[in-house]
């Protein structure tokens, strides 16, 4: 019990420690916003892998759904539909 609420905390805090306002690019954002799940090189971690082709193929109104309103366990990332916008560029374009 103990080590879940630890792990709630950490998420807790790695995902309030950057200001909504300065990330401007997709990278920046991913990096911010979705690595902690997903893992910088889009393998995924506790949220599933981002490099699969049919993820990949989903289109934009889906992933700016799952971002925006979260989808299953992983909760909406508070974060702009502009910058929603960008990190589903990034992604996009990085696989
Ligand atoms: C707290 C962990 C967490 C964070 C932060 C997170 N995700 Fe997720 N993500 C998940 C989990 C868990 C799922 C699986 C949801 C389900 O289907 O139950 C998921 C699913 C997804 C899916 C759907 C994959 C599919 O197979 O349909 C996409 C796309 C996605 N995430 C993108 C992102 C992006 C982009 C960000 C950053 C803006 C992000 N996620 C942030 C945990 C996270």
């Amino acid at each position: 019990m103990k080590r879940v609420s630890f792990l709630f905390l950490f998420l807790f805090v790695a995902c309030g420690a950057q200001e909504t306002t300065e990330l401007t690019t997709g990278e920046e954002i991913y990096t911010a916003r979705c690595a902690a799940c997903h893992q910088a090189d889009f393998s995924g971690r506790a949220g599933p892998s981002l490099k699969k082709a049919d993820v990949l193929a989903m289109p934009d109104s889906y992933w700016l759904q799952t971002i925006l309103n979260g989808k299953g366990s992983m909760p909406a990332v508070r974060i702009t539909e502009e910058q929603a916008q960008l990190v589903v560029d990034y992604v996009k374009d990085s696989n």
